[in-house]
């Protein structure tokens, strides 16, 4: 995984600042293509920060490199049509416009067009039903899907998924994740943050754990499961 070949993305010595305040310290991480990798942390970890340092939402000091490309020194659009899609916490959408509405809004900003948003519809046969619906009046559930949806219709070979199961009941949590292993079957390279440690490590290849802005351990998603530390901090009450 370190040689050139695989590089995908590389986050090397990746520093965040609020004004004073760190958010990011001396991140590096590493994502193979076609690798599903989880980066699990509680509350104010910096998981959200992390993400949107990637995309240069929240500008980065340090090296990106996606593909041979240096992020860091790219807007956010041009990072976006280098192939890298976020689905931000809270599954933003546009509450007062239908569902196709929202996807015709994701089309527009991306390169794919009418046969993109069938394929969407084809994949969230959910939202095909729902395509004249207002959007807010989905269920939680529907929105986080037709989030990542929306997400799909750049054309992404990468997503970044931030809390996905934020505010979700535990079966609906099961359909997102099995949407994302599924989308990471067919191709997609996924890097998912998360606070739900024990189903997000079922599910993944890799893990890094996040502690106040520093990664403080890495490793197979299986090894995280099973080690003592991750259960004792991780696995208690509903996370
Ligand atoms: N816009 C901002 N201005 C100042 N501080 C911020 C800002 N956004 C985030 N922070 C701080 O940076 C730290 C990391 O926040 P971040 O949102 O990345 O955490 P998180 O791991 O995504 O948390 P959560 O699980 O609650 O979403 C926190 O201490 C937070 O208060
Ligand atoms: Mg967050």
């Amino acid at each position: 995984m370190n040689n050139n070949e695989t590089t995908f993305l590389n986050m090397n010595n990746v520093n965040v600042f609020y004004d004073s305040i760190q958010a990011l310290k001396n991140v590096s991480l590493e994502v193979a293509k076609g690798e599903f990798v989880v980066l699990i942390g509680a509350n104010g970890a910096g998981k959200s920060t992390l993400l949107k340092s990637i995309l240069n939402i929240q500008a980065p000091k340090g090296s990106i490199n996606f593909k041979g490309k240096e992020l860091t020194k790219l807007n956010t659009d041009k990072i976006v049509a280098n192939g890298i899609s976020i689905i931000p916490e809270g599954h933003l959408i546009f509450n007062s416009m239908s569902v196709l509405e929202n996807l015709q809004l994701g089309a527009y900003h991306g390169k794919k067009n009418e046969q993109s948003i069938e394929n969407i519809l084809e994949y969230f046969p959910i939202l095909r039903e729902r395509k004249e619906q207002t959007a807010g009046t989905l269920s939680g559930g529907e929105q986080q899907m037709l989030s990542i949806g929306r997400g799909l219709l750049s054309d992404p070979e990468l997503i970044l998924v931030d809390e996905p199961s934020l505010g979700l009941a535990p079966k609906i949590v099961n359909d997102i994740f099995n949407i994302l292993v599924k989308l990471n079957n067919i191709g997609y390279t996924i890097l998912l943050s998360e606070q739900n440690a024990k189903k997000s490590l079922e599910i993944a290849d890799r893990a890094y754990v996040l502690e106040t802005g520093n990664i403080v351990m890495e490793g197979k998603a299986d090894d995280l499961l099973n080690n003592e530390e991750i259960k004792d901090a991780y696995f208690g009450g509903n996370i």
